[in-house]
């Protein structure tokens, strides 16, 4: 995956288009707007948790990883959309969900009932919690890691959901479990995988072997995936310390990318204070070995915003600007709100948080909905408030299903509701947030040099983000006014170097004019 042309599309398969009028998405659904998703520039699709679940935690919460849930698809239309998306160049990861499972999955109910059952060792057992110091990832909902089981008579951890025991990785027939579930969808066509809570997972390994602090577990999984493909995608979500990515990559040899919290925290830093200057801080945490095309970063994803990677006086500015209100805020370090809505709904801007994100050198993620500028229902409890269906049309159900019943209704009525915001509408019309996402990756996929590591350059004002991209002799010059007012800038260089590759405004047709709008961009090529 090369960075300036790799987009990552990030799809929720329950929320995105039902093909049967049953009213929940289906993978069929997905194959059927796979055109969209080529126009607008996707390379890579991600899909989210398709199992059979237990329905509590969007899927992750998983019962049988080889099984299609019923309402979804099955193995038919798995392949169909495989294959139809490898015909239009396009990639499909899928989620490798061995942190936890669901406690309805069957190892875990064999585990219950029978301490001598070899699933027993599958998972974590106590006859006493154990005082680590774990914290739960969810709290209020959860108080702690261990939860009491009346039917195994013993406690078993869990440090996601009480429903969701932790699987004990340290146990060699559970990694051989995880090679065997690679396998079965490797062989179904997948590039890779998305690799739920690597570090939970790790720190398991590390107490069967010491060794690499239990990294050497993601060699194991490099190694199977290498042995289905020569190229696969091992995407991690690791919301550890920037400095750290390079051990959990160790130069693709374990994951071969992590998803880059540092990044996305930072980003919304910049965002609240309206001045770019925190990037080069930024950028310069990053060891060498984690360089920027073994990054995955995007604005917001199927979770909370999870602020955990700020300090706590920067995450009280991030929650200060886009989340003042509690019932905004979630498991006391993130925000339960969509992209939009923070942004005001303001087309000019969200397309310049995309142009920043796009701008700094890593593999970009969209997700689903965010091109168009989706919203949330903050009604919803905890996460569910981003998870909305995606809004394809004014008509009927949004043209998320032509059945009679959406099993969760697309937002309807107002500035997010699907009558007004939607794909349709803002395909026809040039000013769109569509229409200006698409034309950035449309250009980026151009300008190679986004590939490269970025140097940032003093333009003389701490609101506009400037970065050099240079490649096999040629420059191109990105430019990020990160505030609601317009500003000038000093062009490194001479303006008379650079023409115009991408602009957001109608008035930057000439680089000497050195102004940008406000929330402007351009790409500008030497
Ligand atoms: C990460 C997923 O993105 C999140 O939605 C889920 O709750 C946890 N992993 C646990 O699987």
């Amino acid at each position: 995956m090369r960075p300036h042309d790799t987009v990552i599309y990030q799809i929720d398969p329950r929320l995105f288009r039902d093909a049967n009028g049953h009213g929940w998405g289906t993978l069929d659904g997905i194959t059927e707007k796979l055109d969209y998703l080529a126009w607008l520039g996707a390379t890579v699709i991600w899909l989210l948790p398709f199992y059979r679940s237990g329905d509590r935690d969007g899927g992750y919460d998983v019962v049988d990883h080889c099984a299609i849930d019923p309402r979804l698809g099955d193995e038919a239309s798995f392949d169909r959309l495989v294959r139809a998306a490898e015909r239009r160049g396009l990639r499909v990861v899928t989620e490798l969900v061995m942190q936890h499972t669901s406690d309805r999955h069957p190892w875990f109910q064999a585990a219950q009932r029978d301490r001598k059952s070899p699933y027993r060792d599958y998972y974590i057992w106590r006859d006493q919690p154990e005082a680590d110091g774990s914290k739960p990832i969810f709290p209020p909902i959860e108080s702690g890691v261990w939860r009491w089981d009346a039917i195994a008579g013993q406690y078993y951890r869990h440090r996601f959901y009480a429903h969701e025991p932790d699987l004990e990785l340290a146990t060699p027939q559970v990694r051989e479990e995880a090679r065997r579930i690679m396998r079965h969808w490797l062989d179904r066509g997948v590039a890779g995988f998305r690799v739920d809570a690597i570090p939970y997972m790790v720190e398991r390994a590390a107490r069967a072997d010491p060794e690499d602090g239990g990294r050497w577990l993601l060699r194991e999984m490099n190694a199977e995936a290498r042995r289905a493909r020569s190229d696969p995608v091992l995407i991690g979500e690791a919301d550890i310390a920037a400095g750290e990515y390079g051990t959990y990559l160790d130069d693709g040899r374990r994951l071969t990318h992590v998803l880059d919290f540092h990044l996305n925290n930072h980003l919304f830093l910049v965002l609240a204070r309206q001045d770019a200057s925190e990037l080069a801080r930024t950028l310069a945490e990053y060891g060498e070995d984690a360089p920027a095309a073994r990054r995955v970063a995007w604005l917001r994803n199927n979770d909370e915003l999870d602020l955990e990677q700020l300090s706590p006086e920067e995450r009280k500015e991030v929650m200060d600007a886009f989340a003042p209100e509690p019932w905004m805020q979630l498991y006391h370090r993130g925000i339960r709100r969509r992209l939009a809505p923070m942004l005001d709904g303001d087309p000019q801007r969200i397309s310049m948080t995309h142009a920043l994100l796009f701008s700094l050198g890593q593999i970009p993620v969209l997700r689903f909905g965010d091109e168009i500028g989706v919203g949330d229902e903050l009604e919803f409890p905890e996460r569910e408030s981003g998870r909305t269906p995606m809004q394809w049309h004014a008509g009927t159900h949004a043209g998320f299903t032509d059945g009679p019943a959406p099993w969760r209704k697309p937002i309807a009525g107002g500035r997010y509701g699907y009558e007004r915001l939607n794909v349709r509408a803002q395909r026809q019309q040039n000013d769109s947030l569509l229409s200006r996402i698409r034309r950035l990756l449309h250009a980026r996929r151009h300008c190679e040099a986004l590939s490269q590591a970025p140097r940032i350059v003093d333009v003389g004002n701490r609101a506009v983000f400037a970065a050099l991209f240079e490649h096999n002799g040629s420059r191109l010059l990105a430019l990020v006014n990160v505030s609601a007012d317009a500003q000038r800038i000093a062009l490194p260089g001479g303006s008379g170097d650079f023409q115009v590759e991408l602009a957001s405004d109608v008035d930057f047709p000439d680089p000497a004019s050195a102004r940008l709008s406000a929330y402007g961009y351009a790409w500008l090529s030497a």
